[in-house]
Order: C-alpha cells, then structure tokens, then sequence
C-alpha cells in the first residue's frame, strides 16, 4: 500500500515524479504530495484526494531543483488528512514511507522528549525526526539513515532528502518493495516498474535491509551490515504503452479485452506438443522431488485465492495428489501441518501482499518447498520462494484483478499438466489433448468478449438491484466467488458466491422478484443439478441471469437473460465463465459512476497484514 517516487536528474523534477505517481496511483489514493528542491530549500506540496487535487494545488508552479520524492497514501495510520499526506519533513529531512513502523509511539516518547514537535498522526514523520536528530549531531546523510533504521521495527520503503545536499536522494528497503531505475545521467525510485518505464528499462532491485545513495552520477548499495554491494542491474521487458489506458475508458475495461494476448504470451514457448507436456523451464523441480510431493497448498488472497481455488480441482483431477486451498491471512495463524515433502504454492500478481508472503515463510521454516506465481518480476514472492513461474500478464493497473486472474488459471493448468506427466498420471495422448485445447482458449476469450454488449444492456437492466447471488459447482464455484468478489469491490453492490448445492441450506430465504442470480450452467457432470437449482430459484420469483453452453435452449427457455459460453473443456470453462462476469461488473460499475479503476477504500497490493 501506498506508492512512493523519486528522482534525481536534469529533467523537470515535479514533473517526473507527478507523473509518477499517476502510474502508482493504484496503490493507494487517499492523499499525495511532492517534495522538490527550490532556490536551496526543500519545498512540500500535499493534499488530500487524488492525485488530481495535488495538481490542482500546485498548478502553474514551477520548481528549480533537480532532485525530488513523491507519494500517494493509503491510509493506515492516521485519517487522510493534509497533515497526514506524505512527504513528512523535519528539520533537514524530509520523507516519504511506504509501509508501517511498528515501534512508532515509543520513538515519537523519546523524540518529543528531546523537543521534537509532531504535526501528524502518521507513523512515518518520527522518520524524518529520528534522522534529523542525528543530522543534528554531526553523522553524515547516509550514516544518519542508517543509524535511525537500527532503531526501527517495521517494514518500509522510504526515499529520503536532505536540505542543503541537492546532490543527494537515499533510498531503503525492508518488506516493502522498492527499485531503482538507471538512465542515462539520471536515476529513478519507485515502489513499482511502471512509473519508471517511460525513462528506462534497467532496474536495481533492492533486498530487503539494504540503503541505497543516488546522486545525479551514481548509485551505491549499501547492505544490511553497512557494507557497499554491487547490484547486477535487470532489464524489464515491459513496455511504458502497456500501462497505458490505450484508448479505453478505463484500465480495467482495457486490461479485461486483453486477456486473450497476456494467455498468449502466458503459454508462448511452455507447451510441448510433440510431447503432450508443459515446459516449465523456470521450474527446475527435481522429478524425484515431485514424485513424492505429499500434498499441495495453494496460498493466496482474494482474486488469487479464487485461482487457487481452480487450482485445486486441476491438480486433484491431472495429478491424483490432495491439495489444499487456504487464504494467506488463515494458513499461517492455524500452526499449518506442512513440511518437507509438502509444495507450497503462492499466487499473487503483485508478489506483495503481505499475508501471502507471510503464509510462505511459515511454510519455509516448516521445511516444505515454495514456488510462487506471480505477475511482478523480481517481486519479493518470486525472490523469496524456491521456485517461480512468472504470468505474462503485462502490467494490471486496474485495481480490480481481471488479465492476472485468466494467466493464474493458465499456469495451474500447465503446472497441473506437468506434474501429472511426471507421475505418469496423464499419458501424452491426453497431454496433447489438453494443449490443444489451452492453445484454443485465447480465440475462444475473443469469441466471448464479442459478447460485451450484451453484457452491458444485461447490466443496464438489474442496475438498480441491491443484492446479487452468484452460483456455480464444482470448477464453477470459485468463478462464481470472483463474479461477487469483482462486483463488490467495483460496482459497492453486494453479491455473495454460493456453491449452487447450498443455496437451498440458507440463501434460498433471500430469494424474491427483485433478487438477480447468476447461474454458471455449463454443460458438465453437475450440468443437471444447476438445472434443478434454476428451477428452485424460478419457483420463487428469482430473476436468474444464466452463463450457459452454446445454443443450450433448455437453460435459455428457463431464465431471464442468458449469455452463451464457447464449448471447451470443463477444467478451462472457468477462463471464459470469468469474461462476463468481469464485463457485467465493469459495467454494473461504470454505469454508477462509481471509480472503476480506483475503488474506494482498497488498493492494488496490499502490503500490510
Ligand atoms: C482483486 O480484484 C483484488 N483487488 C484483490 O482481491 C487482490 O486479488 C488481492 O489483494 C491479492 O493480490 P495479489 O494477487 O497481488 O496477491
């Protein structure tokens, strides 16, 4: 959560770091400020809102320093507030912070006690009182950074500037994530790629402990015990166009039309053909290892979750091996039964989100093995698990999760397939048969996105309902979870997921005229049992909006509306079931005017527990 910049170079400095923060925005939108040098002095610009208001505010303002930070809030401590907008200045030094000093009340005791005046209630401006402290005392910029992070308990990513020193932006890191962008005679900090990818695509990743210095001729890494590191610089092969809207009114709308090229790019060069398996060179498992696999947990956190939860009916059917699906926030406060022949998997498109990395580190200590999917490369989950296998979803800015969900789906599939190679559980023939098919799913995603009319006069027509049910079973189940999940979150009207069998154990009571359900009626070895349940809601009223096999008259004689879903196999229906879903949402939202790419209240990664 929260999003922070900085920059150090000829370029116009405010500029750099606004734009920025336009591309870290889906962090966190409470708040955002700016801190650039002007004739010598460091000069603050915050405002709570959006970004928009920050720019309003400083409007035709022009600053001549050459070296800056920026952030954008999500709040945790303290309400968004001017006061509380980052950057925090004391004295010299003044901050930006993303994450959450946990320690925070017993400093701000002592620095008060030495007649430190705090103007906030963040956690963050007892950073810039502790390092001006020893600032005061005579210690270097750097050795001043340092000293005050030993005294600190908590995660962070901070970009730091002193008054007086134009020559000088310090950057550090502890479980929150941070990277560094090389240019040409100038240099770049971001909590994220985007916002430095129009500059350059050679990036410093920065590990957890480490202090990074950036004048305007170079870059020095510090490690944890003080001692200057040399960092091999990766290059990032996403494009700046990719986190543009393109066109679109929104990213989300974007980013839902092109999932059928990020599953294109998701299975390019992992499918062997001729042998019926999936190449998963990034995962260099021992077969041995993989034959005496006990069991698998997929960890996650919402949308990623809803993979997780496919996942486990892929790998139980291509692998004959229990996995077991678990929220990251659950799994590691339950003393998990977890160890050395047990696979742990996380998925997560940030790589960020707190409780899952947690949730991998327990199992870690456990002794069991980690492989992590994730979209972000070089994110601290793809760093910190044994193994990972990166979706080629491009950059997700939309907060509401919808390419990184389809290319999650797309590698359980692959990793379900190659495991059941391995143990011999598919033969090549059926290996072939599932690539066949996967390789059909993006033409399949356009047939279906083809659909997006009707989804929105769909949308349209139930906008003024208050309550939604969702019901699928078995594959179905988790997308019918995601269908309520992504209405929710974008369009604030409340929707549950049920397992269609459960309806008639509780939700039932909720049905009446004014109640739409959405119904995932694909023809599968539950096909009759959703019939019946279609018939249960009818029965009462219900308005039943159905997701259904192509030219399936029966189902469409039976509901109010129906959308017709391309024929493939029942392990990928749930690839395409998600489209209109994500579409009805998008549409539902947009329709309210509610801000789709910018929920209120969330943020794309969620970095604290
Ligand atoms: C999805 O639309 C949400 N924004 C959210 O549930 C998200 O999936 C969750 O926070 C997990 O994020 P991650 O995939 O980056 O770990």
């Amino acid at each position: 959560m929260c999003g922070i910049v900085g920059y150090i170079g000829p370029r116009e400095t405010a500029k750099v770091l606004i734009d920025g923060l336009k591309r870290l925005e889906y962090r966190g939108y409470d708040s955002a400020g700016i801190a650039v040098f002007h004739r010598g002095k460091i000069e603050i610009r915050r405002k709570e809102g959006k970004l928009t208001k920050l720019e309003e505010l400083i409007g035709g303002e022009t600053f001549d320093g050459n070296v800056g930070i920026g952030h954008t809030r999500w709040a945790t401590h303290g309400r968004p507030s001017d006061e509380n907008a980052h950057p925090h200045k004391a004295g010299k030094v003044a901050v930006v912070h993303n994450g959450i000093i946990e320690n925070y009340l017993s400093l701000k005791e002592i620095l008060k006690s030495k007649g430190h005046v705090f103007t906030s209630e963040t956690d963050t401006e007892i950073i810039s009182h502790l390092i001006d402290e020893f600032v005061q005392e005579g210690y270097s910029s750097l050795e001043a950074v340092k000293i005050a992070l030993e005294k600190i308990k908590g995660s962070y990513a901070l970009g730091i500037l002193f008054e007086g020193d134009e020559e000088c932006l310090i950057a550090a890191r502890k479980e929150s994530p941070l990277v560094i962008g090389l240019g040409k005679g100038e240099y770049f900090i971001a909590s994220d790629v985007p916002p430095i990818l129009p500059y350059t695509r050679d990036f410093i990743f920065m590990e957890d402990g480490e202090v990074a210095l950036l004048s305007s001729k170079e870059v020095k890494v510090f490690d944890a015990k003080g001692d200057e590191v040399s960092k091999e610089p990766k290059r990032v092969n996403w494009s700046p166009l990719m986190a543009e809207k393109g066109g679109y009114k929104h990213f989300m709308l974007k980013e839902i039309f092109e999932q059928p090229r990020a599953v294109i790019d998701t299975i390019r060069g992992r499918l062997s053909e001729e042998k019926g398996d999936a190449v998963l060179e990034d995962v260099d498992f021992d077969p041995t290892f993989l034959k005496k696999i006990r069991r698998i947990f997929l960890i996650a956190c919402g949308t990623s979750y809803h993979a997780a939860l496919v996942g486990k009916f892929l790998i139980e059917e291509f692998c004959r091996i229990p996995v077991e699906a678990d929220i990251g926030s659950e799994f590691r406060y339950r003393d998990p039964i977890i160890g050395e022949n047990d696979l742990l998997v996380t998925i997560s498109q940030s790589g960020e989100t707190a409780d899952t990395l947690a949730a991998l580190r327990e199992a870690k200590r456990k002794g069991a093995k980690a492989l992590a999917i994730c979209n972000v490369v070089e994110s601290s989950l793809a760093r910190e698990a044994d193994h990972v296998i990166y979706t080629h979803a491009g950059p997700e800015i939309g907060v509401a999760s919808t390419k990184t969900f389809a290319t999650q789906l797309v590698i359980l599939f692959l990793l379900a397939l190659r495991i059941g190679r391995e143990l011999g559980l598919l033969s090549k023939e059926e290996g072939k048969v599932l690539i066949e098919e996967l390789v059909r799913v993006p033409h399949l995603m356009e047939e279906m996105l083809k659909a997006s009319n009707q989804v929105a006069k769909i949308a349209r027509k139930y906008l003024h309902a208050r309550d939604f049910l969702y019901l699928g079973r078995g594959i179905n189940y988790p997308i019918a979870l995601e269908g309520a999940l992504k209405l929710k979150e974008i369009s604030y009207v409340h929707a549950e997921g049920y397992p269609a069998g459960e309806m008639k154990h509780g939700p039932i009571a909720l049905i009446d005229r004014e109640m739409p359900i959405v119904v995932l009626a694909t023809k599968n070895d539950v096909y009759e049992k959703v019939i019946s349940n279609i018939e249960e809601v009818k029965a009462r009223e219900g308005k039943v909006i159905a997701l259904a096999s192509p030219s399936d008259r029966e189902v469409a004689k039976k509901v109010d509306d129906v959308i017709f879903i391309p024929e493939t196999l029942p392990s990928l229906t749930p690839i395409l079931l998600t489209i209109p879903l994500q579409l009805l949402a998008y549409y539902m939202a947009d329709f309210k005017g509610t801000d789709v790419d910018q929920p209120r209240n969330l943020a794309k990664s969620v970095t604290v527990e």
